[in-house]
């Protein structure tokens, strides 16, 4: 009984810590590091060359699958998604949960690292 408690304690500690710390900023240095995992197959600048997937300019704001010279799966030229923080964040976490059918196999399971990458291509990508 008295340990039960005694770890109920702890872990309302350890919450209280956990959610009481500010939230690390996005380290931009940081996602240009890991963007290297995507350099194989996108490029990043106005006229880049589709690789193996589509160029990435102008990415947020824009409708997924609406690269015209590139052949994209039919899942996700038809999934209705505007890239945006969030729906980018969901598609690296997991992309064939999110777009079932999709050519891209991704998975970035560290939440730090979406959110670094994400903010490296903000600031990369350029506007559509
Ligand atoms: C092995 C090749 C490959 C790698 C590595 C890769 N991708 Fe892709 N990516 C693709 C393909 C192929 C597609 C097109 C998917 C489809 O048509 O279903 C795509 C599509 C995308 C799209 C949707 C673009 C649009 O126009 O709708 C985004 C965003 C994206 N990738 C981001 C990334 C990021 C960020 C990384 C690095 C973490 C990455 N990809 C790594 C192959 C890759």
């Amino acid at each position: 009984m008295a340990s039960t408690t005694a770890r109920t304690a702890l872990t309302v500690c350890f919450l209280w810590v956990a959610t009481a710390l500010p939230a690390t900023a996005a380290d931009i240095a940081r996602g240009a590091e890991l963007y290297r995992k995507c350099v194989s197959c996108h490029t990043l600048e106005a006229n880049g060359r589709n690789r193996a997937g589509p160029r990435l300019h102008g990415l947020f704001g824009r409708v997924a699958g609406s690269v015209g010279d590139y052949r994209y799966s039919d899942a996700l030229k038809g999934s209705g998604i505007i890239w945006t923080e969030q729906t980018l964040d969901a598609y690296l976490k997991d992309s064939e949960a999110f777009v079932p059918g999709t050519k891209m196999y991704g998975g970035l399971s560290l939440d730090q690292d979406r959110e670094d990458l994400i903010a490296y291509l903000r600031a990369a990508a350029g506007r559509p």
